[in-house]
């Protein structure tokens, strides 16, 4: 198959609303960053771009909290998140802005195209108002539980807990985030993308042409997303922070951020384009781009699905691929950002990168790790105690043991100079050696082209085993002993200690996609200019020239210690516990809610059917990490109550307890299951839960008035 003649890669936008964790940086970042410097070792013509999402609802939300304006919010962060990826050696050819005016211009063009073509529809519904606030309660204006997963942190646009894209109206219990009142409806208009008008191109698209080329899981959500119908999507707000809409008659009204969100990468092309003094278009609108999008997989029906629809109709190419990853957990738990349970990559910058002289070596060490653990096809799990086995028994003990050794034999046994090959004394095991290289070079080709990073990575490191082998088997330091009386022996020496050092700058050539700083530091051992790093050179002997002296061994990682680990891990408590208590509403907070409810009659109380339960049974409820399901003998029966109570109780610490239930509430669907009941629970001032029982056992199915 002919090579593309150019490739646009992107990184999904992030919003300028806050720091990055290291999930972002594992699903949307380093992937990217992979595949376009093994690009650029192939002298391909490639761009990568990225910036900031600085529209939306998250960016005036994130200035209330912080007591300031939009502006200064997406001023900080934009600063902050290019110096963080800057720092972690991301190799973006332009960090952009959707806040600069050729973005605007970008945006509106594309809406006006659409809209000039009567590609949109207006619509007019009712749509959640905050009367207090005088303002229509848009994507994380509001919130309330999720319907798909219990949890109470879902938005009117997404659930923060299990990634579901949502609309306001599938909120249960919905509340004005601004006011904290419960909203009412009020009738206004919209302009819709008509997403069923375009089903047939969609199955076409995603379900034939690329059910096998593009990731399981992606082809998956889009089916889903295919197959559920496919509703209109506005792609216009009422709100004040954002782009206008271009029309005469839509005062206050702004674009949809997910509408102009991902024509960021055009912009971001355009003013790359200006600034290289290149043309941006080909990159756009010639068949012979491959466009492929790194996200994150709550991004995927906007990249596959939303994004394409606009592309198509406006003219533009379609992306070649989406490869998008999965959720990366840590030590066991969701990461989140308002609990506290994360892992900043400004932390990992500030206690690692920063702490030693060429903080590159840490840098590598985060890329490495994230790779091996990157959630391609699954959630995967960061630990601690995983990123410090990965570095220490596969970068120190395989990869910079195997580098090193190799270093100082030469020193030792060839007088720092690369040793010449003798054909008269190759054994089977050099030949074996000398295959494994260029074997090595297809295989990480294939996987690399296949978007497989993890699988890649594995092959360099196991690159690295099988030198360790060969060298351990040659054994030059026993042949060196026999110096004096084997003519033969030097040769012998001369081979292994040769074949070691074509393996190790082959080793560079490979792992300088994934660890760059690495490679920088071989060439320096090497005394090479960065032209060997060429990927063409891969899979060759004679990148080093026999006869050159090389440096002294530099060290290529250090070990991580038990103390380092230990003490992030106690971070992370900490930092739990601190937003944990910032977001306990305070003990006059609490009597305001409680006062804040209208007094009712007895006969609405009576109307409540009130009985103690004992817990028979309970487990957690899979992917919902809020809800366990309860058994609970109700006397003459026994009940299914789904509660949301998983993160105070242990679901062994609470069989047997008995509990005041509402018996009579409506059935309700919670993950699939059919909850019969609620458990009446107390709260104290710090948001611990205590069940409500009877002061000794009673009978199960007793009365409570
Ligand atoms: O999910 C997010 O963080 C979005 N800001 C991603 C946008 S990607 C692109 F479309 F701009
Ligand atoms: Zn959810």
């Amino acid at each position: 198959m002919s090579q593309p003649k150019r490739y646009l890669v992107t990184s999904a936008l992030p919003y300028a609303n806050g720091l990055k964790h290291v999930g972002h940086l594992a699903g949307a970042y380093i992937p990217a960053d992979i595949y376009v410097r093994y690009l650029r070792s192939q002298k391909r013509d490639v761009v990568f771009v990225c910036g900031s999402d600085e529209h939306g609802t998250a960016i005036p939300i994130q200035a209330t909290k912080e007591g300031t304006t939009p502006r200064a919010i997406i001023d900080k962060y934009h600063e902050a998140m290019k110096q963080d990826f800057e720092d972690l050696s991301m190799s973006f050819d332009i960090y952009h802005r959707t806040s600069e005016p050729i973005h605007h211009e970008t945006a509106r063009e594309f809406f006006t195209y659409l809209h000039d073509r009567g590609e949109l529809e207006v619509k007019e519904s009712e749509q959640y108002f905050d009367e207090a606030a005088n303002s229509f309660l848009a994507d994380r204006y509001i919130k309330g539980t999720c319907p798909n997963c219990g949890s109470d942190r879902a938005f009117g646009d997404q659930c923060e807990n299990c990634g579901r894209t949502l609309s306001p109206d599938e909120l249960i219990n919905p509340v004005s985030t601004l006011s904290g009142q419960a909203p009412v409806k009020k009738k206004t208009s919209h302009w819709y993308l008509p997403l069923g008008k375009h089903e047939e191109f969609l199955r076409n698209w995603i379900l034939e042409e690329h059910k096998d080329d593009w990731r399981a899981s992606v082809v998956g959500q889009c089916k889903s997303w295919i197959e559920g119908g496919l509703q209109s999507r506005a792609v216009t707000r009422d709100l004040d922070w954002g782009i206008q809409v271009p029309l005469p008659d839509a005062t206050g009204k702004v674009l949809y951020v997910w509408f102009d969100a991902p024509i960021g990468y055009v912009s971001a092309t355009k003013q790359w384009a200006i600034d290289n003094d290149k043309d941006w278009k080909p990159y756009w609108y010639d068949n012979d781009t491959q466009l492929v999008h790194f996200i994150g997989k709550d991004n995927i029906v906007f990249h596959c699905i939303i994004f394409p629809i606009m592309l198509k109709l406006h003219g533009n190419i379609l992306p070649t691929n989406v490869p998008a990853n999965e959720f990366l957990n840590l030590e066991g738990d969701k990461m989140s950002t308002s609990r506290g349970w994360k892992l900043d990559m400004r932390d990992f910058i500030n206690d690692f990168v920063k702490k030693e002289n060429g903080g590159g070596q840490c840098v590598d060490m985060l890329r490495y790790y994230l790779t091996q653990i990157a959630p391609e096809s699954k959630d995967s799990e960061f630990t601690w105690k995983g990123f410090q086995d990965a570095v220490n028994s596969e970068l120190v003990s395989i990869f910079g043991n195997y580098v090193n050794r190799t270093w100082v034999l030469m020193h030792k046994l060839c007088g720092g100079k690369v040793p010449a090959l003798h054909a008269d004394v190759m054994d089977e095991k050099d030949k074996a050696i000398i295959e494994t290289i260029a074997k090595t070079k297809t295989t990480i080709e294939q996987l690399l082209e296949q978007y497989k990073f993890r699988e890649a990575l594995y092959q360099v490191i196991d690159l690295a085993r099988a030198g360790n082998r060969y060298m351990q088997e040659k054994e030059p330091w026993i042949v060196a002993k026999r110096l004096n009386e084997d003519p033969a022996a030097q040769k012998l020496i001369d081979n292994c200690m040769h074949l070691c050092l074509q393996l190790s700058a082959n080793l560079a050539i490979f792992i300088n996609p994934f660890l760059p700083n690495t490679a920088k530091t071989m060439l320096h051992m090497m005394k090479v200019v960065d032209k060997i790093l060429d990927w063409e050179n891969g899979g060759k002997l004679k990148l080093l020239s026999v006869g050159y002296s090389l440096r002294e061994p530099q060290l290529l990682f250090r070990k991580i210690e038990d103390e380092e680990i230990a003490a992030q891990i106690q971070k992370l408590k900490d930092s739990l516990a601190k937003a944990t208590a910032a977001s306990a509403p305070t003990v006059e907070a609490k009597k305001e809610e409680q006062a804040a409810k209208p007094s009712i009659v007895f006969d609405d109380f009576a109307k409540i059917d009130l009985r103690v339960g004992t817990i028979k049974a309970a487990e957690k409820v899979p992917k919902a990490d809020k809800l366990l399901k309860l058994s609970v003998d109700m006397g003459s029966e026994i009940r299914t109550i789904v509660s949301g109570i998983a993160l105070h109780f242990q679901p062994e610490a609470i069989v047997g307890k008995q509990v005041v239930v509402v018996a009579n509430l409506e059935p309700r669907k919670m993950r699939g299951i059919e909850s019969n009941g609620m458990i009446l629970m107390a709260s104290d001032s710090e948001g611990k839960l205590h069940f409500v029982s009877p002061e000794s056992m009673i009978n199960a199915g007793a009365g409570v008035s």
